[in-house]
C-alpha cells in the first residue's frame, strides 16, 4: 500500500515497474492542497494513488479528492484513503484541475493509446474534462505512431457487437495486415459460470474491440477516429489525441523528461 523510494539502488538498471512508480511520483508533485483530481487506471496509475495516499495521510495534501476511472480504481483510492467524489452523480461532472494517468503508447505529438486496461471511456471523460491531464510513461510506451506495439482498443455497446466488428473493418478495407477483433476473457472471468471464452465486460457494461495494425497507424488520425466514432454502436475508441497537456517519461538511464 505505501511507496517504498522513489530510485531503484544506482547500481543495477531500474525495473519497469520501478521506472512507471518514478514517473508516477514526480506527477504527483504537481498536485497542490485544495485540488481535485482524475484518478487513472492502470500499473502506472497505481503508484500516483500509493503515493498521494501517502501525502494525504501525512497531512501534506488538505483539501485533495479524487474522481476515479474505473472501478479498480475507486478500490484503490479507497483503500489508500484518498477522499473521491463521484462523476456525475446527479449526472454531473465535478470540476477537475488536474488528472494523472498512464497510457499504452505515446506519439511525437503527444497522441496517446489508452484503454487496454478496458477503461477508455470513463478516461476519456474525466481527462478530458479536466483542467490539465499529466500522462505517466516508462520509456517503453514511446512511439514513432499509434498502434506499433499492440491492440488499439475500441468500445462497442454489447448489442451487435459483431456487426459493429464487421463495421471498423470495413474503415480499413484494404489496409494491409489490419485486422480486428473481441477482446475475450477467460471462462468465468466475468463471474458467469461458463466453460468458453467471454466477451470482456467494461465498467459500463459495453464490449471492446481490438484494432491491430503492421507497424502503426499511417494515416489520418482525426479523421480516423471521426469514421470511428461515427459507427452507430461504437461508444468511444482509445486514440486520444491531443488530450495530453504534459507527459512524464521516466527513462532507463534515470533520467526524467517532463515533455509540454
Ligand atoms: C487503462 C489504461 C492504462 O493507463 C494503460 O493501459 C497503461 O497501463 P499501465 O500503466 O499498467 O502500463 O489506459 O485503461
Amino acid at each position: 500500500m505505501g511507496s517504498a523510494a522513489a530510485s531503484p539502488p544506482p547500481s543495477r538498471k531500474p525495473t519497469q515497474d520501478e521506472l512507471k512508480r518514478v514517473a508516477a511520483h514526480r506527477a504527483v508533485e504537481f498536485v497542490e492542497p485544495g485540488m481535485t483530481l482524475g484518478l487513472g487506471t492502470g500499473s502506472t496509475a497505481a503508484h500516483a494513488l500509493d503515493r498521494l495516499g501517502d501525502l494525504l495521510r501525512a497531512g501534506a495534501l488538505p483539501g485533495v479528492a479524487g474522481v476515479p476511472t474505473s472501478h479498480k480504481t475507486e478500490a484503490h483510492a479507497a483503500r489508500v484513503g484518498i477522499p473521491l467524489l463521484p462523476l456525475g452523480g446527479g449526472g454531473g461532472l465535478e470540476k477537475i484541475h488536474l488528472s494523472i494517468d498512464g497510457a499504452d503508447e505515446v506519439d511525437p505529438d503527444l497522441n496517446l493509446v489508452k484503454g487496454r486496461g478496458g477503461s477508455l471511456l470513463r478516461e476519456k471523460m474525466i481527462e478530458g474534462a479536466g483542467d490539465r491531464f499529466v500522462v505517466i510513461v516508462d520509456e517503453s510506451k514511446l512511439v514513432p505512431r499509434l498502434g506499433c506495439t499492440g491492440a488499439v482498443p475500441v468500445e462497442v455497446v454489447p448489442f451487435g457487437a459483431r456487426h459493429t466488428l464487421g463495421l471498423i473493418r470495413k474503415v480499413f478495407d484494404g489496409l494491409t495486415g489490419f485486422h480486428a477483433r473481441l477482446r475475450t476473457v477467460p471462462a468465468g472471468a466475468n463471474g458467469e459460470d461458463s466453460e468458453s471464452e467471454a466477451p470482456f465486460v467494461t465498467d459500463n457494461s459495453n464490449y471492446i474491440l481490438e484494432m491491430f495494425f503492421v507497424d502503426g497507424i499511417r494515416g489520418d488520425l482525426p479523421d480516423i477516429s471521426d469514421r470511428l466514432l461515427r459507427i452507430t454502436g461504437v461508444v468511444e475508441h482509445g486514440m486520444f489525441l491531443g488530450m495530453a497537456t504534459t507527459v512524464i517519461v521516466a527513462n532507463k538511464d534515470g533520467t526524467v523528461a517532463v515533455i509540454n
